[in-house]
């Protein structure tokens, strides 16, 4: 289970940030009092336009950038004291964390495989169900840099789960692939979910959200303004579906 209690996140701008954002404020809000559960059996998907703190949110559960103020828990470890812990326990995804263009997917593979621990049989067994599963066999052997944007993807799709985590934390997972390729990361992401496990996922797009996740909370400018299940958000906001659920939020809280 994942527990966030009223995370907050404030960067600090530098000059030039501040002078590209037009602003004479050094600090920026990126997440402001952020609250949610994510539990067992279920994909919950942090939906959200761009810069409504998606990334930042998953960072800090990630442990990758520390949180202003707020609670982080992962599977009973508190983020902030354990960090080494919440690391073991999530397989993370996201965009801005690149994988080393020279070398090849199969090497990275056992190379995060053995940071990780993993017992070299296990490992074995892993590569041959991601690789099988992801069609990555095709392309294993070429340099990262060789790769599309959709076989770039799943390659870090793969490494991200080398170590077979019980928290898996996607950012954007689907953004650059192609339906198929995309309908294939889905679907795994529901396999990880029917297998017991903790998964949350961003995006901005409603129509996978709305397929995909179980629950939803719906944040923007850092703030979560509804949570539920599709139906939920629906029935709250007199939507058609999620878009129209979203565009009702969206102008309720900036009072448009
Ligand atoms: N390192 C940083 N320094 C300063 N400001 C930042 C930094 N990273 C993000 N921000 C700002 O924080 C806010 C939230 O950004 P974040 O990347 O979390 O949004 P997001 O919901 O992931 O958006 P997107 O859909 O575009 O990926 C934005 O206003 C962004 O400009
Ligand atoms: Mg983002």
């Amino acid at each position: 289970m994942i527990e966030i209690k009223n995370l907050t996140k404030v960067y600090r701008l530098n000059k030039k940030q501040m002078q590209e954002s037009h602003t004479k404020n050094p600090k920026k809000v990126a997440v402001n009092h952020l609250s949610f559960l994510a539990k067992e059996g279920e994909i919950y998907g942090l939906l959200g336009p761009n810069g409504a703190g998606k990334t930042t949110t998953l960072r800090c559960i990630a442990t990758i950038i520390k949180p202003t103020d707020g609670e982080i828990v992962v599977e009973g470890h508190e983020a902030r004291k354990d960090s080494e812990a919440v690391r073991r326990s999530i397989g993370f995804l996201t965009s801005d964390i690149k994988l080393d263009p020279q070398f090849s997917v199969d090497y990275l593979f056992d190379f995060f495989g053995r940071l990780h621990n993993v017992p070299k049989d296990r490992l074995k067994a892993r590569k041959e169900e991601l690789f099988s599963y992801f069609g990555i066999r095709d392309f294993a052997h070429k340099p990262i840099k060789e790769l599309s944007t959709g076989m770039k993807q799943k390659a870090a799709i793969a490494v991200s789960l080398v170590h077979d985590p019980k928290v898996i934390i996607f950012d954007e997972p689907t953004n650059g692939l192609d339906i198929i390729t995309a309908r294939s990361v889905t679907d795994y992401l529901r396999k990880l979910r029917d297998d017991g496990k903790v998964v949350i996922v961003s995006t901005h797009i409603m129509s996978e959200a709305q397929k995909l996740c179980d629950r939803i909370g719906v944040i923007i400018d850092g703030e979560k303004v509804a949570e539920g299940t599709v139906n939920e958000l629906l029935i709250k906001t007199g939507g058609q579906d999620l878009e129209e659920a979203f565009f009702e939020l969206y102008k309720a809280k900036k009072g448009a």
